[in-house]
């Protein structure tokens, strides 16, 4: 691959995770059965992410939303979570990258709670590859949470609210001290962001299939990354601007 290929490999992809549901039920299977070759496809599309080059993957997993869920298919979820942590972070580690959970982790359970704690601190040395799982997260929550933030430091004096702007917004937003995300990847055929990552999102490029999430690969992620390659940037500019570097 020549430095110019690797520029057109996205530094951050995002992926909404969705048609876990869809796959089983086209095979008679119970949700579960779905959402466990969906932790599969997690696995096969990290190792592909760390083959391509891609720096950073932020996966939604949980949304704030899917508490409203069957109580019976939430607990079936939150032992797939267990058993992934218990399975796969050796390997994770191994292979270096660094896991981190974003969201709300106080509404989980102590004991799975810890065990996200711990593997974020067994890897928190790694930068192969940045695995992010937003778990209780919703893009608004995460707005509601910088701004708290940012009101809590007015309240210590350590900040005049007029020097709040989006910058420093920004800085207290999840996932903050990382690389801007580049491309949001939705499967399963909805064309929708159902709140995910609402900032962060601004200015990524968005690539949507009707793959479910279990049968997306490694192939599915490069005609994706191909798709990333093919689009213009503009970030507000003209195109001569951005052709010209101005
Ligand atoms: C959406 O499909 C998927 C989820 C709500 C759960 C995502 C979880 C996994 C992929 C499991 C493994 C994850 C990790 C990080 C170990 P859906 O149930 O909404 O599918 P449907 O739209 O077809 O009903």
């Amino acid at each position: 691959m020549t430095s110019a290929d690797n520029a057109r490999v996205p530094r951050h992809i995002a992926i909404v995770m969705d048609g876990n549901g869809r796959w089983a039920k086209l095979r008679h299977r119970p949700r579960t059965f779905g959402h466990n070759a969906g932790r599969k496809a997690v696995r096969n599309v990290v190792e592909a992410c760390l083959r391509q080059g891609v720096k950073v993957l932020t996966l939604f997993a949980f949304s704030s939303e899917n508490w409203q869920r069957p109580q019976e298919e939430v607990g079936a979820l939150m032992e797939l979570f267990v058993r992934a942590l218990d399975k796969e972070v050796d390997e994770l580690h191994g292979n270096g990258v660094r896991l981190r959970f974003v969201g709300d982790l106080a509404s989980f359970e102590p004991g799975l709670r810890q065990r996200m704690l711990a593997a974020m601190a067994r890897t928190a040395g790694n930068d192969a590859l940045h695995l992010n799982v937003a778990v209780s997260y919703g893009g608004r929550w995460d707005i509601v949470q910088a701004a708290r933030k940012a009101a809590e430091s007015v309240a210590r004096g350590e900040l005049r609210a007029d020097e709040i702007d989006e910058n420093l917004l920004g800085h207290f937003m999840c996932l903050a001290d990382l690389p801007p995300l580049d491309l949001f990847i939705r499967t399963g055929g909805e064309c929708r962001v159902s709140n995910f990552l609402l900032w962060q999102l601004a200015y990524a490029e968005l690539h949507f299939t009707d793959t479910l999430w279990p049968d997306f690969d490694e192939a599915c992620l490069k005609s994706a990354i191909e798709d990333y390659a093919r689009r213009e940037r503009r970030f507000g500019k003209t195109g001569e601007q951005v052709a010209t570097k101005a």
